[in-house]
């Protein structure tokens, strides 16, 4: 056994671990976090963090939230897992509890955000063939550019990132890109192809927080309902509280569960939700739709061993209780206003940035260098040492999106951090 296993270890000893005994698949940030707590980490020296990133908007309820960390340890000590061999007593009452949160006849459950994204294009595809009797060979399913998806050899055949998908093909064919928050290409697309169906995020949260014209979501729906395409919301890291509405797709209403207003909600045919499902402490994933479209997929077609596992269910349940019980959509709605605000008054004092964008909690300010520069990143190492933990995105953008659970007060703390972080940047 080396040294530092075993023994206590420092941060530059359990950096060293991973560089050497680990994949180098992400370039972190240099703190290594062992504590966590709300909106709260702290690292190995016992320094303390706010938490601005929320493990890319998993942990909106804050961080080992007792109510979720208690159903989960609950559920572990009785039973964990069963497979889908056999039924289990903790699937039925989560499936039940999950499609009457968002509204929908079905769930099917998976673990990771990728694998929900995954079974949606299958279902999708799956439906085209047998309920449209459209065919494999002339059949696509729309993406839009700078989409996030997640990192599986079909998902990353239809990213525009040059980063996710070289040198990993041959690529998985059947999509087609179109360029994102443009309802004429959209339209266009749907005419020219035989389309199944269009895959969109609310708001491309890792392309930088593109938030899209108001009317981009519901017009694009209403668009694929003309053409008779599925309207496909992956809600992975825009769900859950996270943009200040249960669903981005609830549009401008707050309230804390699914209520179908029907002048401001956009209804996906099949909606994907991952991160927060379980409240960041857990692998839980969700693809809910009705009976027409769900019910393509039979025994033996679909699955996952953990998917669908009494832990994740229970989990489930007490992180979507927590969301309505805390009222977490309307906090992120109320402290996202007081954010972007203050980013503004920012923005005045300074030419370092150029722009904040976002809504609720998911918000990004978009630095004034170059893609490639280090600005980015100097300025997160420099929040970092003042105690607060962000990270850029695409080079010159860094996004923040802190639990949910934050209180304005320490808001306008992490508000202060930023400035003076940022002013001491001055060019
Ligand atoms: C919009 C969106 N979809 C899918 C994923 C993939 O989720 P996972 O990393 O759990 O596979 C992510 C992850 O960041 C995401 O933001």
């Amino acid at each position: 056994m080396s040294e530092a296993v075993g023994t206590k270890m420092n941060s530059e000893q359990a950096m060293a671990l991973e560089n050497k005994h680990g994949a180098h698949n992400y370039h972190p940030l240099p703190v290594v976090l062992d504590r966590g707590e709300g909106v709260f980490m702290w690292d190995l020296e016992g320094k303390k963090y706010y938490d601005f990133l929320s493990a890319y908007s998993a942990v909106n309820q804050g961080h080992c939230h007792p109510r979720i960390v208690n159903a989960m340890s609950a559920q572990a000590g009785k039973l964990c897992l069963t497979s889908r061999a056999f039924y289990n007593s903790a699937l039925g009452p989560y499936e039940k509890y999950v499609t009457e949160y968002f509204g929908f006849d079905k769930v099917l459950p998976m673990n990771s955000g990728a694998e929900a994204v995954e079974t949606a294009l299958k279902i999708c595809r799956k439906w085209a063939y047998e309920k449209q009797g459209m065919k494999a060979e002339d059949t696509v399913i729309l993406v839009a550019d700078q989409n996030f998806h997640g990192r599986t050899t079909t998902i990353i055949s239809f990213s525009t990132d040059p980063d996710s998908r070289d040198n990993f093909g041959p690529y998985t064919p059947g999509f087609v890109v179109v360029p994102y928050d443009d309802l004429n290409a959209l339209e266009t697309a749907l005419k020219t192809y035989n389309v199944a169906g269009f895959l969109v995020e609310p708001i491309q949260g890792e392309a930088g927080v593109k938030t899209p014209d108001a009317n981009y979501i519901p017009q694009a729906a209403a668009l694929c309902r003309k053409h008779g395409a599925l309207f496909i919301a992956d809600e992975i890291q825009t769900g859950i509280a996270r943009t200040g509405s249960l669903l981005a797709v609830c549009g401008n209403c707050n309230c804390e569960r699914h209520c179908e207003r029907q002048e401001t909600y956009t209804r996906p045919d099949i909606l994907i939700l991952g991160k927060a499902l379980s409240g960041g402490c857990y692998p839980v994933s969700a693809v809910l739709a009705d009976d027409d479209i769900m019910m393509v997929i039979k025994p033996g077609e679909h699955g996952s061993t953990f998917g669908g596992n009494p832990i994740a269910g229970e989990v489930a349940i007490a992180a979507l209780d927590v969301v309505k019980d805390e009222k977490l959509a309307q906090n992120a709605r109320h402290l996202g206003n007081i954010f972007r605000a203050e980013m503004q008054k920012l923005i005045q004092e300074t030419d370092l940035i150029q722009l904040v964008r976002g809504k609720g909690l998911l918000n990004a300010i978009v630095i004034n260098d170059t893609p490639d520069s280090s600005t980015a990143w100097d300025i997160c190492i420099a929040l970092k040492d003042n105690g607060l933990l962000a990270k850029p995105t695409h080079g010159n953008i860094i996004r923040f999106a802190p639990p949910l659970v934050m209180t304005e007060e320490q808001l306008m703390e992490c508000v202060s951090i930023i400035r003076e972080t940022i002013l001491s940047f001055r060019k």
